[in-house]
């Protein structure tokens, strides 16, 4: 199946892509083609470990074919629902700065199970050996009301390591991104939303781990960069 939208491609524009993949739209699937670390043994591990996350619930877009050509490597994978949580590349525009607290404001107004959702579906990533891309936030899909996953790739570090910041890296998730790119459009709006999504992702993070190991958040809703925002591992008792 793979080889009829290979062929397509190379009639098309991109429709949308990542620092490395370009990303071709289909109705139902997509096909990314770039150079991929996953080489041919890794993609098709990948093909099951998705198959198995996406039959157990989790928000994940399945890997279904993979194939090298030359040197670019396809993916056709099913299409993620909805759109990028984040514009990544509207960022620095009027309409962009609009966008994002659109947004910003529907992620914060989500009840309890988006969050609980968000916070089960990203550990269950984690524990088969795939890890979530928080560096950017079109790595997360949202519709419905819900969170999808694309961009899983094989962990580089350590389960340990990666489990660590998994809190700080949902939250900074969740507000839109990292340090440069808050500079760029964090309003006293946004500022004013942002700790709502902390109150609630900590809220969540403890309901869902019980009074034995509880995760609270330390922010300050003055830190105008998000320097000083961070969660910390920390028992509360
Ligand atoms: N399954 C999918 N469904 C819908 N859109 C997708 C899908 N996979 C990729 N895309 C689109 O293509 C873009 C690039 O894909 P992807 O993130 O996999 O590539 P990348 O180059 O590795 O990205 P990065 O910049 O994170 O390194 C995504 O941000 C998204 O807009
Ligand atoms: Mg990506």
């Amino acid at each position: 199946m793979i080889d009829k939208y290979i062929e397509m491609s190379m009639t098309m524009d991109n429709n949308s892509h990542g620092s490395n993949k370009k990303c071709f739209y289909f109705d139902d699937y997509v096909l990314l083609c770039g150079n991929s670390v996953d080489r041919d043994n890794h993609a098709i591990s990948k093909i099951n470990v998705m198959k198995e996350l996406k039959e157990k619930g989790v928000n994940v877009v399945r890997l279904l074919e993979y194939k090298r050509v030359g040197n670019r490597d396809y993916e056709l994978q099913e299409r993620a629902p909805g759109s990028e949580l984040y514009d990544y590349h509207a960022y620095n525009s009027i309409a962009g700065q609009k966008q994002y607290l659109s947004r910003l404001k529907e992620i914060s107004m989500q009840d309890d199970s988006f969050y609980d959702k968000f916070i089960s579906d990203w550990d269950n990533i984690l524990t088969t050996g795939l890890d979530v891309d928080p560096s950017k936030c079109n790595n997360f899909f949202f519709s419905n009301n819900q969170i999808y996953f694309i961009d899983l790739n094989r962990m580089g570090a350590s389960y340990e390591q990666r489990n660590e910041y998994k809190y700080m890296e949902m939250a900074v998730v969740l507000r839109g991104g990292g340090l440069p790119w808050m500079c760029e459009k964090v309003t006293d709006e946004a500022l004013s939303i942002i700790p709502i999504i902390y109150q609630k992702i900590g809220l969540s993070i403890i309901r869902m781990n019980g009074d034995i190991d509880t995760y609270i958040m330390q922010v300050d809703p003055n830190d105008r960069y998000g320097l000083r925002d961070f969660f910390v591992n920390k028992k509360v008792r």
